[in-house]
């Protein structure tokens, strides 16, 4: 896949009590897609949002809404995400038993399907379902909170994935500890797509939303200089 980094910040690290207001401020600060974490407190041990507040962001949104599930099961909720005006969906492949039915309903729903992997989920878990998916989510931290530090044993994984990948038009996108030092690396190994909750909104606010856009270029440079 061509290798022009996008910068997805993950809305777990802005304010809660200002989400639109958040929401546009890295939007013109330049962010390329906004990441959304979808929590149930039972596939992981935290609870942030529902598709009620995908709907009420959406508005805010200029670009793509990435919508990452960590939810199970997942099902039951994918059209309502899907209502909610998600451009791309992503499940983990860890939370129900039929991959390939759920990334075909998601596909029926008009969104382009993601599946993300946990940590100790190998990268040929994505090999059946290739040709359903737009996206593969690597998962660099244990999923559940932001601010966590990055597991480099992931970076063989990212390798990995891009060589069963191949000339295939299929995002890889790296979530959690992603920060300028480990940007660096998931590029080189072949990510394209770069979440970062913490490393995006550390020491900003909608009154110094500069702060922002500095944070994201210091991501987007990481990235292009070890390429
Ligand atoms: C983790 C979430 C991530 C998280 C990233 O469960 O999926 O998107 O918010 O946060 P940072 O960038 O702070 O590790
Ligand atoms: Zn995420």
């Amino acid at each position: 896949m061509a290798n022009r980094i996008k910068i997805a910040p993950s809305i777990l690290s802005a304010d809660f009590a200002r989400l639109g207001e958040e929401i546009r401020a890295i939007d013109e600060q330049g962010c390329d897609w906004v990441h959304v974490d979808v929590m149930d407190g039972h596939f992981v041990p935290n609870i942030t949002f529902g598709p009620g507040v995908c709907a009420a962001i959406r508005p805010h949104i200029k670009g793509v809404m990435d919508v990452h599930l960590m939810i199970a099961p997942a099902d039951a909720y994918l059209e309502a995400f899907a209502k909610a005006g998600a451009d791309i969906i992503t499940i983990h492949a860890e939370a129900g038993p039929h991959l390939d039915r759920s990334l075909q309903y998601i596909r029926s729903l008009g969104a382009k399907a993601g599946v993300a992997l946990n940590p100790a989920t190998p990268p040929e878990a994505i090999e059946y379902v290739i040709d359903r998916i737009d996206l593969v989510c690597v998962m660099t931290v244990n999923p559940g909170f932001g601010g966590q530090s990055f597991i480099d044993g992931q970076l063989a994984k990212i390798a990995r994935l891009a060589e069963i990948i191949g000339e295939r038009e299929i995002h890889i996108e790296i979530d959690g500890g992603v920060t300028p030092e480990t940007a660096g690396n998931c590029a080189a190994m072949g990510a394209d797509v770069l979440v970062a909750g913490s490393a995006v909104f550390k020491g900003g606010s909608v009154a110094k939303p500069e702060v922002y856009g500095a944070n994201i270029r210091a991501l987007r440079e990481a990235a292009a200089a070890a390429l």
